[in-house]
């Protein structure tokens, strides 16, 4: 679990990033999408899928959103994302596997685009937090 030395390890490089948020969430959706293509048939309702379109932007924002507000709540993730957690799993109903595979992307889109903030004791603190959060959004699949 999230050490309060990861916590604030987080917490520090979240502040760095947070003026990239949305442009993080949004490459990090594309990256996904593209290289992980299985993933696309949750987002077969979209007109356009392809990277840099509206669609792929807006949630890329969303997302990433849900993610910042996810570090204001890492004492509690599992009751903090319990709502989103639900509508994953019983609405949009989708695999909690691929919450594995948007962490690592989020993870490459951070690397790239802070390759000096993003240390190894970066990379191994917000891995876990990511993992937490994906365990969390995973906890009303039961
Ligand atoms: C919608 C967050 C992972 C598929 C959403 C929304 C948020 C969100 C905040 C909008 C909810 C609303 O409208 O009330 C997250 C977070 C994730 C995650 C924080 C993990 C880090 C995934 C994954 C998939 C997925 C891995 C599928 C591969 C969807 C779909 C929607 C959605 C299909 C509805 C989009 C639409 O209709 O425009 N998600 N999500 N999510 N999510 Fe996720």
């Amino acid at each position: 679990s999230l050490t309060a030395k990861d916590k604030a390890v987080v917490k520090a490089f979240w502040g760095k990033i947070s003026g990239k948020a949305d442009a993080i969430g949004q490459e990090a959706l594309g990256r996904m999408l593209t290289a992980y293509p299985q993933t696309k048939i949750y987002f077969a309702h979209w007109s356009d899928q392809s990277v840099g379109s509206a669609q792929v932007k807006q949630h890329g924002k969303t997302v990433m959103g849900a993610i910042t507000d996810a570090v204001g709540k890492m004492d509690d993730l599992i009751g903090g994302l319990s709502s989103l957690s639900d509508l994953h799993a019983t609405k949009l109903r989708v695999d909690p596997g691929n919450f594995k595979i948007l962490s690592h992307n989020i993870l490459v889109a951070l690397a790239v685009n802070f390759p000096a903030d993003f240390t190894a004791e970066v990379h191994v603190a917000v891995d876990k937090f990511l993992a937490a959060l994906s365990a969390a959004l995973a906890d009303k699949y039961r």
